[in-house]
């Protein structure tokens, strides 16, 4: 079969399109017919190798060691694996192709992709396999920290910093269906957007600092995480939850191993920078 392959971490450049092996299901996976694959920041990073913490939680020390990136797929099943009871061949499905976290290659760039069963979803009928490729680690991410370490309550006041990338604009979306009074931040241009995606209040991130209003929010869910703690913390309820997701290029404490490696400061509001 055809795939993307790397041999090395690096740029665009180490990415080649070879013929490699098919891989074979074991007992409880399913080979998947990938018709879509989502290119997103977690698949860039292992692409890459930075932050360098990949390298040491599984993506491979010195070189890749599955050498076919990607991890979101939608496609059409196969074959399943004998311990497989939840689909059938030319089931059509999504899902991820590693499970856990995504710092490590996960086989999607390719013809085929085995994959464990309970990574996957049936595809609903009413949208695409590009459509559905795209959900699932930027939708899992916003819904777990939303849900499973914010807590997320009907009525609360929550924050979404970085609004409009991908866990951003599920993240809206999810806070506003709990009956949350969503607060969004991003740029000036994707504002409207932001308030069609149901967000009561929208700050831009250019002209404002979130962190310096006074206002204060049961819950932030902060995808750039571009700012300290101590400032985040102004801006949260005594007993608030402060949720992180990013990591590289933004997360300025993080350094070279777990975070920002070159632009400290760089996207931070006008009034932060130094
Ligand atoms: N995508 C995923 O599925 C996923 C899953 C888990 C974790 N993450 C992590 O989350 C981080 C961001 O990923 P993403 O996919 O959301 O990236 P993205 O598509 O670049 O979106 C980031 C959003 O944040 C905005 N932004 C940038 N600087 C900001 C600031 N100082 N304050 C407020 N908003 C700001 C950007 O707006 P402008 O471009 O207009 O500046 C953009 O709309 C990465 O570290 C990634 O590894 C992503």
């Amino acid at each position: 079969m055809k795939a993307i392959v790397q041999s090395d971490y690096g740029e665009l450049d180490i990415l080649k399109l070879r013929n490699v092996d098919q891989p074979i299901a074991d007992d409880d996976e399913v080979l998947v017919r990938v018709r879509a694959a989502s290119v997103h920041p977690d698949v860039w990073h292992v692409v890459r190798g930075q932050p360098r913490m990949v390298r040491l939680m599984g993506a491979g020390f010195l070189r890749p060691e599955i050498r076919v990136p990607g991890t979101d797929l939608a496609g059409v099943l196969e074959t399943v694996g004998k311990n497989v009871t939840r689909f059938r061949p030319g089931h059509d499905v999504f899902g991820e192709g590693v499970r856990g976290h995504q710092w490590h290659n996960g086989g999607a760039y390719a013809e085929y992709t085995a994959v464990p069963a309970a990574a996957l979803a049936l595809k609903p009928g009413n949208i695409t396999f590009e459509q559905a490729a795209a959900v699932p680690i930027s939708a899992l991410t916003s819904h777990k920290g939303l849900h499973g370490e914010g807590g997320i309550q009907a009525e609360q006041r929550v924050l979404i910093n970085g609004a409009v990338g991908s866990p951003g604009t599920f993240a809206v979306q999810i806070a506003t269906s709990y009956g949350a009074a969503v607060t969004a931040v991003d740029s000036t241009n994707k504002l409207e957007m932001l308030r069609g995606f149901g967000a009561e209040r929208v700050i831009d991130y250019t002209k404002d600092d979130f962190t310096r209003q006074g206002e204060r929010y049961d819950l932030i869910l902060d995808v750039p995480g571009n700012r300290p703690l101590s400032d985040a913390r102004n801006a949260l309820t005594p007993k608030g939850t402060y949720a992180l997701i990013g990591h590289e290029r933004f997360g300025s404490s993080g350094g070279r191993w777990i975070g920002n490696s070159t632009e400290r400061f760089s996207r931070c509001s006008p009034s932060h920078r130094s």
